[in-house]
């Protein structure tokens, strides 16, 4: 081969592998133009997807308008807030972006290192959960409740905070009104019981007092109604030996006048006019003086006095009566007692004899145990008690009788109704028991 045809076939051979090598060349720039372009487009993608996320985010922190979220860079700068901490705390974003999270907090807590401290807490504990005064924008201050918890990336490297919190000034606000209402509340409870327990007190005095002044009238009364027997004792003394003496004397003295006036003499008709009248008045002052105070109330006791009168009531009125003691043949009870129960079945029979229009009347003493029982029962026409209750047109009898049963211990009870006859018993309690029931003296012995 000729010198300058091998020239020739060098230069070919060096050209064709350039051009081998740019074409390589131009083919791994392609290739890596390809790719290039796919990262980009996949890139492009991600970073679409990572907007589209972070505007579901901030969507999502913005829906919560009750709550302050906000996030915070690991140096301790807000990064992100959302509109409820726009309301809570007064600052927009533009405002806040980039400031320390210390300007959140009170001066006091800034002083304190408060803001570092939750921080702090939050990376080591994982969150850090508190209450406390927060500042707002304009400088006032409100109660806040909030959370904050420490964010991780993926090697573990800290990538900032998250901060949630809430306005509990409100709350607050109606705490302090609950507690003031209450406090008041209390006070107003405390100063009604002190009313009414010095009320109570002055109330418990008047009782005290009435009760007193009860039983001094009581005490009086009492004494009222022994001055009284002893004063209808005297004056049936009185007519029973004076006017009782003189009625006997002038009836003798009737006798002698009779005896010495001839029969068949007008005088003599008179006399025995005379003489009927003087048995009438015998009759009657002995039934009177049976009624003041019988002598024999006080020698035989209650029982026998008592058969004597109803069977002298009876007569004098001409009353149907039947009288029954039982279980008071030996025993007597105390004096009071006897003439209670005596005053009270005399006053009892007056009411039948003046009120009853009744055919018969029984009487009954008994002894029942311990108690001592009267009942005094009329087939009268009886009446309704109710209409007595405030009329003027009432009598005392009813009143003196319920008197005279309480006076010693004892109990008046009525029974009654237009038609059917009337009913009243009395019943003393431990009538018949040792003891010192009214002050009395008891009866001599008990019967078994
Ligand atoms: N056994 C009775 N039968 C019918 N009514 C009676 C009887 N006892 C009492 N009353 C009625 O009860 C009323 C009140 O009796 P109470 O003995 O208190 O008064 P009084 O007999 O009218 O008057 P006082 O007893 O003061 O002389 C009588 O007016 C009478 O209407
Ligand atoms: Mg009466």
């Amino acid at each position: 081969m000729r010198p300058v045809a091998a020239a020739s076939v060098k230069r070919d051979q060096a050209a064709r592998r350039l051009e081998d090598e740019i074409l390589r060349i131009k083919m791994e720039f392609r290739a890596a133009v390809e790719q290039y372009e796919t990262q980009a487009e996949e890139l492009r993608a991600s970073r679409e997807q990572l907007r589209h996320s972070e505007a579901r985010l901030r969507l999502v922190l913005d829906s919560v308008t009750n709550y302050a979220i906000f996030t915070v860079d690991p140096q301790g700068r807000i990064e992100n807030w959302n509109i409820g901490a726009a309301r809570a705390f007064g600052y927009s974003d533009e405002d806040v972006v980039g400031q320390p999270i210390g300007v959140l907090f009170t001066a006091e807590d800034r002083a304190n290192g408060a803001d570092q401290a939750e921080m702090t807490m939050a990376r080591e504990k994982g969150q850090s959960v508190d209450e406390r005064w927060h500042a707002r924008k304009d400088g006032s201050r409100f109660f806040v409740s909030g959370m904050m918890a420490a964010l991780w990336g993926d090697r573990g490297d800290l990538v900032g905070y998250v901060k949630i919190a809430r306005d509990l000034t409100e709350r607050t606000y109606w705490e302090d009104a609950l507690q003031a209402a209450h406090t008041e509340l209390e006070s107003r409870v405390e100063q009604r019981t002190s009313e009414l327990a010095s009320a109570k007190a002055s109330l418990d005095s008047e009782l005290h007092e009435r009760r007193q002044a009860e039983d001094r009238v009581r005490a009086l009364l009492g004494r009222l109604m022994t001055v009284q027997e002893d004063e209808r004792r005297r004056i049936a003394r009185d007519l029973h030996d004076h006017l009782g003496q003189q009625v006997a004397g002038l009836s003798l003295s009737m006798q002698a006048l009779e005896s010495s006036a001839q029969e068949g003499d007008g005088l003599r008709v008179r006399v025995r006019d005379a003489q009927a009248v003087i048995a009438r008045l015998d009759r009657d002052l002995d039934f009177f003086t049976w009624e003041l105070r019988p002598p024999v109330l006080d020698d035989l006791g209650v029982a026998i006095a008592l058969e004597h009168f109803v069977r002298e009531w009876s007569k004098n009125f001409g009353i149907r009566s039947q009288f029954h003691a039982r279980g008071f043949t030996t025993a007597r009870l105390a004096r009071d007692v006897e003439t209670s129960l005596y005053r009270i079945a005399q006053e009892a029979l007056n009411n039948i004899y003046k009120h009853a229009t009744a055919n018969s009347v029984a009487v009954l003493l008994e002894r029942r145990g311990d108690e001592a029982v009267l009942v005094v029962e009329d087939d009268g026409q009886g009446f309704d008690r109710t209409k007595l209750t405030g009329s003027s047109e009432t009598g005392i009898g009813l009143i003196g009788m319920d008197e005279r049963a309480s006076l010693v211990g004892g109990t008046l009870e009525i029974e009654t109704a237009p038609g059917r006859g009337t009913t009243v018993f009395v019943r003393v309690p431990r009538a018949f028991a040792g003891g010192s029931q009214s002050g009395r003296k008891v009866a001599d012995e008990a019967e078994p």
